[in-house]
């Protein structure tokens, strides 16, 4: 099948992707230390994305709380909790995350397939009982910190894009509705696995920003053109003095980007 006829496939993902806005596309990184500077952040965000990422700096500063403050502000939350551990630890974990709802959530692949497998069920139960719609589970893949060399000093003897490949072949399995790469995976992804899963990619820069600790990084552009459907991005905006100028930026170039897809 050509990814354009799967393009077209009218699955629960093909759904979602089409009735995305250029607003939802772009998940903003609240990587922060307290609840303060948080709410300074949104203050200048004011509405004009939908989806704020909430992960270990916010959480391990101020709890679990915080959740409910982004979401009383009028966002809705991906929860990078980058689960990862046994399989019966994480679906209790998932048991407490659901009690706070959130939008998305992540997990490491590197967790293996029954971890993965049960996340996924556990999730689909609690979910089924309590009548409401499920999270979205998103199988990080290889850190985009990580290159080669750092995968070599972990004994891993495989190119870190033959290593997202399995990973994402792993949770596309085991029923993971997104997977986490870097923008430099994504054509990589479709091309062998089409479009029948999301696509969040952090390691998201414009040209004149600093890398920081990222490894594997582009452009929005290249991101949203290979078939990315979320960026995350983080302190390319939030350190930036103008952050709702630089959202701005951010989401002309998505736009941009889809209107050229649409063209071709
Ligand atoms: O500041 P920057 O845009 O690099 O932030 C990227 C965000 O995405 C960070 O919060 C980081 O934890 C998260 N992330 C990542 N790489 C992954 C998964 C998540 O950088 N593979």
């Amino acid at each position: 099948m050509d990814s354009h006829s799967e393009k077209n496939i009218n699955s629960k993902t093909a759904l979602l992707r089409n009735n995305l806005k250029v607003k939802d596309r772009l998940i903003l990184s609240l990587d922060v230390s307290s609840k303060f500077e948080a709410m300074e952040v949104l203050k200048k965000v004011s509405d004009s994305i939908s989806t704020i990422k909430v992960g270990l700096e916010l959480i391990y500063n101020e709890g679990l709380e915080i959740v409910d403050m982004v979401k009383k502000a009028g966002y809705k939350v991906l929860l990078d909790a980058k689960l990862m551990d046994i399989p019966n630890t994480v679906a209790g974990a998932l048991r407490g995350i659901n009690k706070i709802d959130v939008g998305m959530i992540t997990i490491h692949t590197s967790g293996g397939t029954s971890m993965l497998k049960n996340a996924s069920e556990t999730l689909n139960e609690i979910c089924i009982q309590k009548n409401k719609s499920k999270p979205l589970l998103f199988g990080v893949t290889v850190l985009t910190s990580l290159d080669d060399d750092d995968l070599k000093k972990l004994g891993y003897d495989l190119k870190f894009t033959e290593l997202v490949l399995r990973m994402a072949k792993v949770a596309i399995d085991c029923d993971i509705d997104g997977i986490i790469c870097s923008p430099n995976e994504v054509k990589l992804l479709r091309e062998n696995f089409g479009h029948g899963f999301l696509i969040a990619t952090p390691g998201i820069r414009l040209a004149q920003d600093n890398p920081g600790d990222q490894k594997r990084i582009n452009t929005p552009e290249k991101a949203i053109r290979d078939g990315s459907d979320f960026l995350i991005v983080g302190r390319s905006i939030i350190k930036n003095t103008d952050i709702k100028g630089k959202i701005n930026s951010y989401l002309d170039k998505i736009e941009g980007e889809l209107e050229n897809d649409t063209d071709n």
